[in-house]
Formats: C-alpha cells, sequence, structure tokens
C-alpha cells in the first residue's frame, strides 16, 4: 500500500528556554492511501500539536522538528514558507472542531467552500459557483444552490461542519487531519459525519489522521488507532487488534472506560488518577502515576516501543519488554 504522509520522529517543545519541556516526543504517523487512523488520548495528550506539526502550523512558542517528514516524494521539512503555504488546504487539509470558528461570519458559505480553488488554482468566479453546488451536493446538503448563498449561522453545527468537509476537499487533497471533528456534535449528527469521512476517504482514496478523545469514535471509524499519553504514542495497531487485545495499561483503562466498544454490561469505569501534571513528569514512563504495575524502573527509564504481535505496538516494560531484555 502507498505511504502517502510518512512523519517519523515528531517532536513539539514548548516554553522558554530555561522551562522547555516537550509535548511531543518520538511520535510518527505513517498514512496511507484509503485509510483512516485516528489518533486517540485525553485532552492535553499532545494531539493536536501533533497534526499541527504535520503542516508545519504550530502555535507561536511552540517549535517542531522531525526526522523524517514527506508528502509522498516532497520533503515537507525542506519546503520554504511559501511552498508549505501552497501544500496547505490543496495537497493536506485540516478541520477543526468548531465549524463556527472557522468559517467566516460575513461570507456565504458557497464563497468559502471555493476559497481554495481560488488560492490553490486561480479558477474563475463562474466555474466555482458550479464547483461550489456540486461540492456542497457530494457532502450531503439538500437544495446545494439554495444553501450555497447562506450564511454560517444560518446553518446547523452538523451543516457547518459538512460545509468545512466541503471546503477542505475542495482541492482534491491527497492528506485530511481531522481534529476532533465531530465533538461539538450531538450523537446523532455525529454518526452522520464520520459516515461522510468514511465514504470520501474510501472514494478519492484520501489518507485521513482523525484526532479524538473519543476511543468510541476512533473505534466505529479507524483502520487503525494510534493512542497518546503524555506526549508520546503509548500504543498502536489495527484497530481490531488494538481492541480486542488491548497491551498497554492506559489502553485497557480507556476501553473499560467505554462502555458500547467492551463489557457491555459492566458500569463505567475511569481510569484512576488524572492527566494533570503529566507534562511535569519529565522521565521514566508518564503514565507511571497512575499505573496499577508500575514497577521501579517505569518512573526511571521510558519504555520504548516494542512489537508485541505483527503490526501491533505498545510501550510498557511490564506487558512489552524488549525483547534481548534491555
Ligand atoms: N500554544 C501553546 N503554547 C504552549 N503550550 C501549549 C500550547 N498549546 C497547547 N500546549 C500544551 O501542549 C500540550 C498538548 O496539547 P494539545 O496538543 O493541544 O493536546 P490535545 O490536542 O491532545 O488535547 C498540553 O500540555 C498543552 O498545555
Ligand atoms: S511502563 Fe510501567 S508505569 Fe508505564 S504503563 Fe507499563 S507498567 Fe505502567
Ligand atoms: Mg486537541
Amino acid at each position: 500500500m502507498a505511504v502517502m504522509l510518512d512523519a517519523r520522529g515528531l517532536r513539539v517543545e514548548v516554553g522558554p528556554a530555561h522551562a522547555r519541556r516537550d509535548v511531543v516526543r518520538d511520535v510518527s504517523v505513517l498514512l496511507y492511501r484509503g485509510e483512516i487512523v485516528a489518533l486517540v488520548g485525553e485532552t492535553g495528550s499532545g494531539k493536536t500539536m501533533t497534526a499541527l506539526s504535520l503542516l508545519r502550523l504550530l502555535p507561536q512558542g511552540a517549535r517542531g522538528e522531525a526526522k523524517t517528514l514527506r508528502l509522498g516524494d516532497v520533503d515537507i521539512a525542506a519546503l520554504s514558507e511559501a511552498d508549505m503555504g501552497h501544500i496547505r488546504g490543496s495537497r493536506i487539509s485540516m478541520i477543526f472542531q468548531d465549524p463556527l470558528a472557522a468559517l467566516n461570519p460575513v461570507r456565504t458559505v458557497g464563497f468559502q467552500i471555493v476559497e481554495p480553488l481560488r488560492a490553490h488554482r486561480r479558477m474563475k468566479a463562474g466555474d466555482t459557483k458550479k464547483r461550489a453546488a456540486a461540492l456542497l451536493a457530494q457532502v450531503g446538503i439538500p437544495d446545494p444552490a439554495y444553501n450555497a448563498k447562506r450564511y454560517p449561522h444560518e446553518l446547523s453545527g452538523g451543516m457547518r461542519q459538512r460545509v468545512l468537509i466541503a471546503a477542505a476537499l475542495a482541492c482534491d487533497p491527497e492528506i485530511l487531519l481531522a481534529d476532533e471533528p465531530t465533538t461539538a456534535l450531538d450523537v446523532t449528527i455525529q454518526a452522520q459525519i464520520l459516515r461522510l469521512i468514511r465514504a470520501e476517504t474510501e472514494r478519492r482514496g484520501l489518507a485521513v489522521l482523525l484526532v479524538t478523545h473519543d476511543l468510541a469514535v476512533a473505534s466505529t471509524i479507524a483502520d487503525r488507532i494510534q493512542v497518546m499519553y503524555g506526549g508520546t504514542i503509548v500504543e498502536r495497531g489495527k484497530t481490531r487488534d488494538v481492541l480486542r487485545e488491548p497491551n498497554h495499561p492506559y489502553t485497557k483503562g480507556l476501553l473499560d472506560s467505554v462502555p458500547t466498544v467492551r463489557r457491555k454490561l459492566t458500569p463505567l469505569r475511569a481510569i484512576p488518577g488524572s492527566p494533570e501534571g503529566v507534562a511535569a513528569i519529565r522521565q521514566g514512563c508518564r503514565f507511571a502515576p497512575r499505573c496499577a504495575y508500575a514497577i521501579d524502573r517505569c518512573v526511571v527509564e521510558e519504555p520504548p516501543l516494542v512489537e508485541v504481535a505483527p503490526d501491533h505496538e505498545s510501550r510498557c516494560w511490564v506487558f512489552a519488554p524488549p525483547k534481548g531484555g534491555t
């Protein structure tokens, strides 16, 4: 299968020089054509920073680096800012949690959907109108010619997210980064938007990174899951394998707290402790303060990501000890 995005050794640091901390460490993201990879973890685990670093769009004060950052045969890390600007919104698109904040309140949705086409493809005004209606139809908006003339506040939250998806797909990108795209929506609409993302992924051969704090969302849509905790990947594998045979104590805890994924009849059980304060931990396994299985080594040394089954990796001294016993 073709790797469309190949990012390895991602690292993001924040804070002033004397109090620098890394909020993303040793993260890799490999996206294949036609596949959805979910990046799952609690708030603050570094998911958004990871996604933004792929676009080289980190907020002020954050610094990113990557061992490898390639889009097809293009070395993104080596591009000038101007060339990177051409890639954003055309070859790699991103959608966010809050469509209202991402849309301009004083422009019609039709105008905004084709904005990337005007910016990247220099399309003529007459052509963009037809294209806007066609894109709205593709993302399931009824009466597209009429709705194209409406303003964001006149649409429901679900419709607005469809509009953002249409805008993100306008230039036929290869990669879609979706950061909590359904978190602000109610459950029924959430399912519809996830189905839309799935359908477009298959129809267009997109490669998608879906960022979510919700393992239930990841399990319904993703081909592969990467679980993040405290700035790094603690487990990753095919969705089916991670759900059936979770290895890492954090993943097991996440699964136990999602009633629809496993243990349908047991009451919802949260992972003890909270991820707060994890940023202050600078060595060892970042999950150690909340882990029931921690051994002495856990607080001293961060475990490596180790293959526990084919195409399934975990980062844990106890459940995924390195072969050869380093
Ligand atoms: N602009 C910023 N400046 C400094 N630190 C930030 C900034 N944005 C986020 N962080 C910190 O980076 C860490 C990861 O944040 P983020 O990637 O947004 O997590 P997630 O998306 O998983 O909720 C958090 O500890 C957060 O406090
Ligand atoms: S490395 Fe240690 S603290 Fe971390 S998850 Fe494994 S057992 Fe728990
Ligand atoms: Mg986030």
